[in-house]
C-alpha cells in the first residue's frame, strides 16, 4: 500500500466543513487505512478514534465487505430502482429491517444521512396526508440538533454556525425542544444523566402553541453527537415518546450516529427500549464503504401508503437514482454480516464500561471541564479560555485536535469546544489505553 501519494495542487477541491485556508498550507492528508488505523502521507499509522466520521464501524478496509463490493461492481454495477427491481436491494432491505425494533418492518434507501432525514420528513407528511390529516405538517426538533446539511436538514438543525448563512431559505413549520445540556447539573456525568428528564415536558407546551392536529412528527438524535455527544437524561427519550403517543406526533430517531453498533446493539432505540415511528440510518450501515442512507418506518405508516393507492398508483412520490444502489447494498449486507459473525455490537457493549472509565480518567487534566460517554461514543469538553483570537488563531479544541494529528498520530473530531470520539467497533482495551495515554500526555502541554 503506497502511502506517498501526495497531490501537487490542493487548490481546486472546495472541502466540506474544514478551515481551508490553514488546511491548504498544512494539510492533514490521509492516503490509507487497515482496521483500526489510517496512514498519512508523511509515513504514520495514526489511531482512529473516530470511525472516519462516526462511520466506519467494522474497521477500515475489511476484507469481506472490500471483496462483496468489488464482486458486485463486476457483476451488475448500476440498476433503477424506479419501477425496476434487482434483487439486492430487496435482499438488503429484510436484512436490515430484522435489525430494527417493533413493527418496523419497512426500509426506503438513499445515499446520505441528510437524504435519510429529507426522507424522514416527506413519509410523515406523505402519511398524515394519505390517512385524511393534512393540516399536520409541522416539525418539531430540538436546539444543537444535527440533522445533515440539506435545507431540511439544516431548518431542523440547531448549531447556529450550520443555520445562519442560509436563515433566507429555511423551511417554515419548524419549532424546538430545548436541548438537554446542562454543564452545572450534568458535568462528568457517566452514562445516561440523573437530571434533565422534565425538559421533555416542553414538547407539551410545543403542543399547546401549535396544537397537535397540526403537528406531523418530533425528531431527535437519540443521543446527539455532531454537537459533541450530548447523552439524554434518564427517562427523557421515554417521556417524549409518551407525548407523542398522546398527541398522536410521529416520534423519528435520527440514528444515523447510533444505528448499527454504536451503543452495543443495532438502534439506540432498542438500547433505550423505545419504539419510534420512524428511524433514519447511514454511516455504519455499511460501515462507511459506499454512500447509503436507510429510512425505516413502522409497518402502519408503510400500509397507510399501500392502502391509500390504486394498483397502477405511484405510492410515493420521492427517490433518488441511486436509492439503493447495487454497490451500497453489497457493502451492506457483507457489513452486517461482519457485524454478526464477528460480534461487534457485542464487542462494544462489553468495552462500554471499560471506555467509559479510561476516558474519565482525563478529569483533572488541564482544560477539561466535562467529560461524557455512551456506549462506544465519548467527548471532552474544553473551557475554550478568552485569551485566542479565533478564527486567525487555532480555538483550543482545534489545536487538540490538530495535535493529536500531527503529535500523537490519532485521528479524532472537534466540534465547538468539544474533542469527540467514535472508535470502529474492533477496537480492544490496548486501543483504549493508547488513546487515553495520548490524549492525556497532549493535554497536559495543551496552552
Ligand atoms: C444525526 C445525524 N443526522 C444526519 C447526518 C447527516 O449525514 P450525512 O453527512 O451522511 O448527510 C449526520 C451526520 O453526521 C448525523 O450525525
Amino acid at each position: 500500500m503506497s502511502h506517498n501519494l501526495k497531490p501537487n495542487d490542493l487548490d481546486a477541491h472546495f472541502m466540506p466543513f474544514t478551515a481551508q485556508k490553514s488546511f491548504k498550507k498544512k494539510p492533514r492528508m490521509i492516503t490509507g487505512a487497515k482496521g483500526m488505523y489510517y496512514y498519512s502521507d508523511d509515513g504514520r499509522e495514526m489511531l482512529d478514534a473516530s470511525a472516519g466520521l462516526w462511520c466506519v464501524n467494522a474497521g477500515h478496509s475489511h476484507p469481506k465487505i472490500v471483496e462483496a463490493i468489488q464482486k458486485q461492481a463486476a457483476a451488475l454495477d448500476y440498476a433503477p430502482n424506479f419501477s425496476f427491481g434487482h434483487p439486492l436491494a430487496f435482499q438488503a432491505a429484510s436484512r436490515l429491517v430484522a435489525e430494527m425494533p417493533g413493527d418496523i418492518e419497512h426500509v426506503f434507501f438513499s445515499n446520505s444521512g441528510s437524504e435519510a432525514v429529507d426522507t424522514a420528513v416527506k413519509i410523515a407528511l406523505a402519511y398524515w396526508r394519505a390517512r385524511g390529516k393534512a393540516a399536520k405538517t409541522k416539525i418539531i426538533s430540538r436546539e444543537r440538533a444535527y440533522h445533515g446539511v440539506n435545507i431540511c436538514g439544516v431548518s431542523l438543525g440547531g448549531i447556529p454556525w450550520n443555520r445562519k448563512v442560509f436563515s433566507g431559505a429555511l423551511m417554515p413549520n419548524v419549532d424546538y425542544l430545548p436541548h438537554t445540556f446542562n454543564l452545572k447539573e450534568q458535568a462528568f456525568s457517566k452514562h445516561q444523566p440523573e437530571w434533565g428528564a422534565h425538559l421533555a415536558n416542553d414538547l407539551e407546551n410545543i403542543v399547546a402553541l401549535h396544537d397537535a392536529e397540526n403537528i406531523a412528527a418530533v425528531i431527535v438524535e437519540p443521543v446527539a453527537g455532531s454537537t459533541g455527544v450530548l447523552v439524554p437524561p434518564k427517562g427523557y427519550l421515554e417521556k417524549l415518546r409518551e407525548i407523542c403517543n398522546k398527541h398522536d406526533i410521529l416520534l423519528i430517531f435520527d440514528e444515523v450516529i447510533t444505528g448499527f453498533g454504536r451503543l452495543g446493539k443495532a438502534t439506540a432505540a432498542e438500547y433505550f427500549g423505545i419504539v419510534p415511528d420512524i428511524i433514519t440510518t447511514a454511516k455504519g450501515i455499511n460501515s462507511g464503504t459506499v454512500p447509503m442512507g436507510a429510512t425505516f418506518c413502522r409497518k402502519g405508516i408503510y400500509d397507510a401508503f399501500m392502502e391509500s393507492a390504486g394498483e397502477y398508483s405511484i405510492n410515493f412520490f420521492h427517490g433518488y437514482t441511486y436509492s439503493g444502489h447495487p454497490l451500497a447494498c453489497a457493502a451492506a449486507l457483507a457489513t452486517q454480516e461482519v457485524y454478526k459473525s464477528e460480534g461487534l455490537f457485542e464487542n462494544a457493549a462489553k468495552l462500554e464500561k471499560t471506555w467509559s472509565d479510561a476516558l474519565h480518567t482525563l478529569k483533572g487534566k488541564p482544560h477539561v471541564i466535562d467529560i461524557r460517554t455512551i456506549g462506544l461514543m465519548g467527548a471532552v469538553e474544553l473551557d475554550p479560555g478568552t485569551d485566542r483570537k479565533y478564527p486567525d488563531e487555532m480555538s483550543r479544541a482545534m489545536e487538540a485536535f490538530d495535535r493529536m494529528y500531527f503529535e500523537h498520530d490519532t485521528v479524532m473530531r472537534f466540534t465547538g469546544n468539544t474533542l469527540a470520539m467514535s472508535p470502529p467497533l474492533i477496537l480492544n482495551e490496548s486501543h483504549i489505553s493508547l488513546l487515553v495515554e495520548r490524549l492525556g500526555k497532549m493535554l497536559t502541554n495543551l496552552r
